[in-house]
């Protein structure tokens, strides 16, 4: 199921030949979605995500699909593989097919494990379809739909989530599946049937079922739940099985992910009941962990999809928790991660059915970043009202504050403190000051800026975007940047990975293809931001002339970072005075002849509005 690994069985040739055969703008028509020509590209609704006008297009030239409302974009393996649900290699088999190309085998080993892979599935999908209808149709349900009922489950969510009911005999399923014609021991694989000492019986009785599926829709468990209080477990879930690994999977991530591309941010909540509750009020970009920890895979997941991640965990001790060791998880892969707090003894599903959406979103809006959860974690483990407890809480805070090193975000966090905290602001600043803080950046006069406000990206990094621009739009210019500039010394992060995904694929032989770089990178937000840049323009004249600018710009910024490691060095013991001043001056006049201080002026367009 790994897809760099299923990608390795397919020659590169092989993807070529389908690539340069297949026409974006045919395939995209042949799966229903109406494109209307616009110019030299083509256009439609997006069916990605749901709008009025037009924002999807699709470029003939380039061979790439975006769409400006949801930022979602790649080349015809992408669109296939987001459109129909398909893997890499299904994909290829498609278009391969289409093309009457024939796939080179694959090891018969890979091939058995496959067809009893796709067993299992079919399983799961029939399992899905019968405890489905019964919870429709059979009489038995009855209580269980009244119980959905008074939960304020309404019946297209019982639809759209393909809730199920196990009655409470031990063999309903098992009979039903035999008939099918599966096998007690494929029953067993997929976790459905338990083989016990008096014979195999039904995992699932008198329980509603939560069909569980894989980011792509593919069904590989259910969750249980009981109907009353004295059915323990709770929640009964399926085992671990070849299809079902909790630590890969986050609930309703299959039906989230449009509505997550178009809000560029992910809510990740505890419960089955919780991501129901919030889709079926609207709020569509919830997934669930469903009560486990959450896992390195699962960060990678939502990383693939999403730059930005709100925790929303239930309001208790365990939750709190919970979502300090999430929080960790995500911000180590990377991910920009906040932290949105429920009053006491709530969770998503009760508050928004007792406060209403707007209170929820409301919620959403004020969730916390890491910091200020700290702020929070310190305050809520202990009773703050004691001085001595408050005193050791602020010279923690202290260690952890005296690490921001933007001073407007600082000083919001001392605000943010002060208040929670109920102390005078001069106390803490005094505190950070004994502590180290330069004396010259003590509180800012200035009042304090939105921290909602669009962040705008520094000039330094629009020169940078500008340089990948013009790379993207004509890749033959890589290898001159690439001797020229190396892909670390850009400062936006993902800028510096483009530029490797850029240098790697650069070989003497062969010009760069992006195409092929779409191909093989799994990061969706980084095929997407590559498919915008190339769709939102057409190049520019001189392009050599741009990059030239470019560099020059950036080498003066590099020169002055340079200059400044020198400099406070220097002001480290034992630097040798009279050498670091030579250094410098040395620095600095390499530095104005090479910028002519242009570095300091705006890049040529505005460009603040491309970022997501
Ligand atoms: P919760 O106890 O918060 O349940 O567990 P919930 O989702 O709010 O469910 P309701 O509202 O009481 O029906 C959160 C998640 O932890 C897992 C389930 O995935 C559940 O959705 N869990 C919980 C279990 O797997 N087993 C259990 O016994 C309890
Ligand atoms: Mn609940």
């Amino acid at each position: 199921m790994n897809r760099s690994s299923a990608k390795n069985h397919v020659p590169r040739e092989t993807i070529d030949e389908i690539l340069s055969r297949s026409d974006i703008v045919e395939i995209i028509s042949e799966c229903g979605v109406s494109l209307r020509a616009a110019g030299r590209d083509f256009k439609a609704l997006c069916p990605f995500h749901t709008e009025k006008t037009p924002s999807f297009s699709v470029s003939v030239q380039k061979q790439m699909f975006y769409c400006f409302g949801c930022q979602t974009g790649g080349n015809v393996i992408s669109f296939i593989e987001k459109h129909q649900g398909k893997s890499f290699r299904e994909t290829l088999e498609w278009l391969a097919d289409r093309l009457n190309i024939e796939l080179p085998n694959q090891d018969p080993r890979v091939i058995a494990d496959r067809q009893r892979y796709t067993t299992l599935e079919d399983i799961n999908r029939f399992a899905v379809e019968y405890y489905h209808n019964q919870l429709l149709n059979d009489p038995a349900a009855v209580p269980a739909k009244r119980y959905l009922h008074n939960r304020g489950v309404n019946a297209s969510t019982v639809r759209s989530f393909q809730l199920g009911f196990a009655k409470s005999g031990r063999r309903e399923f098992l009979k039903i599946a035999m008939d099918k014609g599966f096998t007690t021991q494929q029953l067993v694989d997929v976790g459905l049937i338990k083989d016990e000492d008096h014979g195999p019986q039904d995992r699932f009785w008198n329980r509603i079922l939560f069909p569980i599926h894989t980011e792509r829709g593919v069904p590989v468990g259910f969750g249980g739940r009981s109907l009353s209080e004295e059915h323990q477990p709770k929640y009964l879930n399926s085992p671990a099985t070849v299809l079902y690994d909790k630590s890969n999977i986050l609930y309703n991530l299959d039906k989230a992910r449009q509505s997550v591309y178009k809000e560029q941010r992910l809510l990740l909540v505890e419960g089955y009941m919780d991501a129901l509750m919030l889709c079926q009020s609207g709020i569509e970009n919830v997934v669930a962990s469903s009560g486990t920890s959450l896992s390195e895979n699962h960060a990678r997941l939502i990383k693939r999809f999403v730059p930005e991640v709100v925790i929303v965990y239930d309001g208790d001790a365990s939750g709190f928790q919970a979502a300090q060791r999430g929080l960790l998880r995500l911000l180590a892969e990377g991910l920009r991660v906040r932290v949105a707090l429920l009053p006491t003894g709530e969770d998503p599903d009760s508050f928004t059915r007792q406060h209403g959406v707007e209170a929820f979103t409301q919620l959403i809006d004020k969730a916390i970043n890491l910091i200020e959860f700290q702020i929070q974690a310190a305050i809520q483990s202990r009773e703050i009202r004691q001085i001595d407890v408050k005193t050791q809480i602020v010279e923690e805070l202290t260690e952890t504050l005296i690490n921001v090193e933007n001073r407007i975000e600082l000083s919001e966090y001392v605000k943010y403190a002060v208040r929670e905290l109920q102390i005078d602001e001069s106390v803490l600043w005094q505190e950070l000051k004994d502590a180290g803080l330069k004396a010259e950046t003590s509180a800012p006069r200035q009042t304090r800026q939105r921290k909602t406000a669009p962040q705008k990206l520094s000039v330094r990094a629009q020169i940078e975007h500008q340089l990948i621009e013009a790379l993207l739009q004509n890749p033959t210019l890589i290898p001159y940047v690439k001797s020229r500039f190396d892909s670390q010394d850009f400062t936006e992060p993902r800028y510096i990975k483009i530029a490797q995904l850029l240098w790697q694929a650069e070989t003497d032989d062969a010009a760069v293809d992006i195409q092929n770089i779409i191909n093989n990178c799994s990061d969706e937000n980084l095929n997407a931001f590559i498919s915008g840049v190339l769709l939102r323009k057409t190049p520019p004249p001189n392009l050599q002339a741009r990059v030239d600018g470019c560099l020059k710009k950036l080498r003066a910024f590099l020169m002055r970072d340079l200059e400044q490691r020198v400099r406070s060095s220097a002001r480290a013991e034992g630097a040798d005075e009279i050498q670091t001043l030579e250094q410098l001056v040395k620095l600095s006049n390499e530095r104005r002849a090479l910028s002519n201080h242009d570095a300091e002026d705006a890049p040529n367009e505005n460009i603040n509005d491309e970022r997501s």
